[in-house]
């Protein structure tokens, strides 16, 4: 609970579903203790069917802000009436902006991508002229791929079960990939070379399934990168790190896309370092 000393600015919290596993209330009341703002942060469980709902009660109930995580993130979307620039172009937001007048529009925007190219920089990994293989073509691939392909990669492959959804993010979004080798193939169509990083944004280790890649896509210089995460290292990195590759799950990504949140909300800029040590010293 914030300190009564101190003004509350609002609540916030994180919506999906399942939600008991997000780690968001955690990073944000760290943020908020760190900067001192006040504010409340919670996890809310939506009803598959009740996105909508829940977040307009949300919003009269006095709610500022909102996190929002699978399965909803597309819904999201759909419900704002204003878009940041690469909300629109992922066509995916993970974070609404809630205006105190009822009548101002809800604004929507994606932080995904910053998060992921933060984490990048803090694991030291470059994109520019390097050959990357993409898994998953849902929403959380939307989310990166601007900001993944405005570092000129010399390749971006996405391979996703169903093609069809990853030939689409092709359409969508080639005309960002001047100088970059940007195709689609399904999962078990990856050809059988090797890659300097690959990505998995499948949410497939959510139910600890590996993923049918062939082993020539990875050696001992490849870096492999989950955005998932969770208490032990998932499955495509323990496949990647019994083929020798360097391997990173998701957790960086979650907490610097968390802080670009909380700027958008609070105008301030939290320290990331803290809140990632934090985190992976929780059991
Ligand atoms: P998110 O917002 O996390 O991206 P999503 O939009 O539901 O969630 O997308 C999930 C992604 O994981 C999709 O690319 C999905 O592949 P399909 O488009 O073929 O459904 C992929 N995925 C989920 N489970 C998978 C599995 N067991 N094997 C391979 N890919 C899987």
């Amino acid at each position: 609970m914030p300190d009564q000393a101190q003004k509350l600015v609002g609540q916030y919290g994180v919506i999906g579903n399942p939600i008991s596993h997000s780690r968001s209330p955690l990073i944000h009341q760290a943020f908020a203790k760190q900067t001192g703002i006040a504010l409340e942060y919670t996890a809310i469980l939506a009803p598959l069917d009740g996105f909508e709902a829940s977040v307009a009660a949300f919003w009269q109930n006095g709610g500022r802000g909102l996190n929002v995580t699978v399965p909803f993130k597309a819904q999201a979307f759909a419900l704002c009436h204003n878009l940041s620039e690469r909300a629109a172009r992922a066509g995916a937001v993970n974070t609404l902006i809630f205006p105190a007048d009822s009548l101002q529009p809800i604004l929507g925007d994606n932080t995904d991508g910053a998060g992921l190219l933060q984490d990048f920089a803090f694991h030291g990994i470059s994109i520019h002229g390097k050959k990357i293989l993409l898994i998953g073509a849902g929403g959380a691939t939307r989310g990166v791929l601007a900001p993944l392909l405005a570092e000129q990669p010399a390749q971006l492959l996405i391979a996703n079960r169903r093609e069809k959804t990853a030939q689409a993010l092709i359409a969508d979004f080639v005309d960002l990939a001047p100088n970059t080798a940007f195709a689609a193939c399904a999962l078990d169509a990856i050809p059988k070379e090797a890659f300097d990083l690959i990505i998995n944004a499948t949410s497939a280790g959510l139910s600890d399934t590996q993923l049918p890649l062939p082993d020539a896509v990875i050696h001992t210089d490849t870096v492999a990168y989950d955005m998932a995460y969770g208490s032990q290292p998932t499955v495509f990195m323990r496949w990647s790190q019994a083929r020798g590759a360097k391997a990173f799950d998701g957790l960086g990504m979650l907490v610097e896309q968390a802080a670009v949140s909380f700027y958008l909300w609070h105008g301030v800029r939290p320290e990331t370092r803290p809140v990632r040590d934090l985190l992976r010293a929780l059991p």
